[in-house]
């Protein structure tokens, strides 16, 4: 066994499917108008997925794109992690469709279902095991297809959500890559966000179903309150052991759940609002998806170049929270 001193993303790819649902529909299905989703929220337009397009669909895609941006075969990758929340059914585990889908040699392929933190858990997960020398290179996806798992009837939900993939081919680099991960999580405010049934404790019955309780319940407001606190608490502890300074930080790449949270951490870090990258405007929420497409837009858009340090933060239901710092 080799140790890899230094676990980088040597690829990256995304998939977003191709309907696009705007506010201005959104104004036909609920009682909303494009001006309060747009001045409470940020968001402009989501995507949503295919009937028959599932997330391993949408993951493979995304993964498929990550291994050729990395110059990789499938052949290569030794581990598969998914996060999602809206896994393609309770089991076999997302990860191993898209192993089979993606027909990968028989390597551990699991989910992490941490909600929103779940690209940078998987990403912090991989790293470890790149790290020791137990695998050269892991395939990190982050999917999710919120649409499934929305209440179309709810205006205070359906309007944040959408559908999506964004994926990460992890490797040995020489230089930079991730130098320092911090996860938490407080299961004590779990009933801030969750979906109460089709679990063992609610299993699903016709009464479960009339009563709606298979699609996301969400307390938004307090949510809105304990985002910005732990997004800012998170971007401050995973920079403290490496001595950065907000103005090291080159870009902040964050879960994208509404622009006034983006801009309230932006305060609290002291950071201006340029440095926060954003794009919740045309892909609304997409949990897991959010934090993950958003890298991949930013370093096609060239807003990160060599030997810049990232910060990707991200919360979530759980509640969860993770952040990382990237050298580029
Ligand atoms: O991904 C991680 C988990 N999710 C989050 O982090 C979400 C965090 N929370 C938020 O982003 C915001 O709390 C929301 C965008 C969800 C809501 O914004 P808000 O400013 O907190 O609004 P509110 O829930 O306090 O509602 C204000 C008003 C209410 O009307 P009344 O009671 O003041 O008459 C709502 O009924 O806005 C109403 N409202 C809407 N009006 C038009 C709620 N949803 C809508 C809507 N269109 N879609």
């Amino acid at each position: 066994m080799c140790e890899a001193k230094r676990v980088g993303i040597l690829g990256l790819g995304a998939y977003l499917p191709e309907k696009v649902l705007t506010n201005k529909e959104l104004e036909r299905m609920v009682d909303t108008t494009d001006e309060w989703i747009t001045t409470r929220t940020g968001i402009k337009e989501r995507r949503i997925a295919r009937k028959d397009e599932a997330t391993s669909d949408m993951a493979a895609e995304a993964g498929r794109r990550a291994l050729k941006a990395a110059g990789l075969n499938i052949e290569d990758i030794d581990l598969i992690i998914v996060a999602t929340i809206t896994p393609d059914m309770f089991f076999p585990a997302t990860a191993c469709l898209v192993q089979d889908k993606l027909g990968a040699k028989r390597v551990p392929a699991f989910d992490v279902s941490v909600a929103c933190s779940g690209f940078i858990y998987g990403l912090a997960i991989a790293e470890q095991f790149i790290r020791s020398g137990t695998y050269k290179h892991a395939l990190v996806i982050a999917a999710e297809k919120l649409s499934a798992i929305t209440d179309w009837s709810d205006r205070a939900t359906c309007v944040l959500f959408g559908d999506g993939a964004g994926a990460a081919v992890l490797g040995p680099v020489d230089k930079g890559g991730i130098l320092s991960a911090y996860l938490g999580a407080n299961g004590k405010q779990g009933d801030l966000i969750k979906l109460p049934a089709g679990g063992s404790r609610i299993p699903a019955t016709k009464k479960t179903i009339e009563d709606r309780l298979h699609f996301i319940k969400m307390n938004g407001s307090e949510l809105f309150r304990h985002a910005v606190k732990i997004m800012a608490d998170a971007a401050l502890e995973v920079t403290k052991p490496l001595n950065l300074k907000a103005e090291d930080i080159s870009l902040v790449i964050p879960h994208q759940a509404n622009i006034r949270i983006l801009n309230a951490v932006a305060k609290r870090m002291g950071l201006t609002e340029d440095k926060i990258y954003l794009n919740i405007e045309r892909y609304g929420n997409m949990s897991a998806a959010s934090s993950a497409v958003a890298l991949v837009e930013a370093v096609q858009e060239g807003r990160i170049k060599k030997g810049d340090k990232i910060l990707l933060d991200a919360f979530g239901g759980g509640l969860t929270w993770g952040a990382l710092v990237i050298e580029w």
